[in-house]
């Protein structure tokens, strides 16, 4: 499993950062992180919105562009280690300097430049995708899709949504995600995840997204599911995070099998690796076992994530 060609579609560049990279930046600039770690120096939190409280404590110590250079490197390693070809990282200018254009920009330089420098090494290729943080409320979302909207291009290939489902709902971001596609950005939203199946929906009719972040809970509504289907909508399944948050009491009661018979477009990620003590290979390895899955079910899922990815048609044709 490990050795097979990956393609991973949904993973936030923060939520993949080692508990030692981060124990390591603490030291460094002097901050007491211990309250976020447990005894054996793993992330620990206790639900869903503890997790982004813990994320956020988190990333508050990866601060400058030179500190989010060394992330993608460090996060980069473990992938192609890991068979993972191709990737799209979430990465949000609330925490890339603020929301300030100028900035971005030089967050931006340092990490094109790491991602560059991985894919000289290991042929590992990365994508950014610009992310609005939805517990920060509709007015913080315009800054960011600024920011993207203005380095749309190589490597911001998207528009992304993530954070608390629970606050307003996707309509009220319209304008972010109209400013996107404007400048040509391809659109994805975390929904159906903490939310119901009329999230997903309003994701998809209020924001015209393509592709859905996790969506998993469509399940609940088969008209929905058959949607999905015939629209082609692309779902980021990420089913260690979904056990890991509670979401499902095991694997084999996940509904991505039920999913992908009824045709639903779905390809599978980490989301958060180290948070949920995963990687693209366990994925693999516990979806085997659950549902007996072999190599083709994977190479033919994967090919589904190369057709999804956002990237230009030169790139995908290298991944497909
Ligand atoms: N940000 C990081 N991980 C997330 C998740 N699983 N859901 C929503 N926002 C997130
Ligand atoms: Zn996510």
């Amino acid at each position: 499993m490990r050795d097979l060609p990956k393609v991973e579609l949904h993973l936030h560049l923060e939520g993949a950062a080692p508990p030692s990279f981060v124990r390591g930046l603490a030291a460094e600039k002097k901050e007491d992180l211990s309250g976020i770690f447990s005894e054996s120096g793993a992330y620990a939190y206790d639900g869903f919105v503890d997790f982004l409280r813990v994320y956020e404590a988190a990333t508050s110590v990866i601060r400058t562009p030179e500190d989010y250079g060394r992330l993608v490197t460090t996060v980069l390693e473990e992938l192609a280690s890991q068979g993972v070809i191709y990737a799209e990282t979430f990465v949000s200018p609330d925490f890339c300097g603020g929301g300030d254009l100028a900035a971005w920009r030089e967050y931006l330089a340092a990490m094109e430049e790491a991602s560059a420098r991985a894919e000289a090494r290991d042929g590992i290729i990365l994508k950014g995708i610009v992310t609005p943080i939805r517990h920060f409320g509709p007015e913080r979302a315009k800054a960011p899709a600024i920011c993207a909207a203005e380095t749309a291009g190589e490597w911001i290939v998207g528009l992304g949504m993530g954070g608390n489902e629970a606050v307003g709902k996707p309509g009220d971001f319209a304008w972010a995600f109209d400013c996107a596609r404007e400048a040509g950005l391809r659109l994805t939203c975390h929904a159906g995840e903490f939310g119901g199946p009329e999230s997903v929906r309003a994701a998809i009719e209020d924001l015209g997204v393509e592709r859905i972040g996790h969506g998993v809970r469509a399940i609940e509504d088969l008209a929905l599911v058959d949607d999905l289907a015939e629209r082609g909508i692309v779902l980021e399944v990420c089913p260690g995070s979904n056990v890991a948050l509670g979401l499902y009491p095991d694997w084999r009661a996940h509904p991505i099998e039920k999913l992908r018979e009824r045709e639903v477009k779905v390809t599978i990620s980490t989301d958060d690796p180290p948070f949920f003590h995963t990687t693209m290979t366990h994925e693999y390895e516990r979806l085997a076992d659950a549902f007996g899955w072999d190599v083709a079910d994977f190479a033919a899922l994967n090919r589904v994530a190369a057709e999804a990815a956002f990237c230009d048609a030169g790139t995908r044709d290298k991944i497909l």
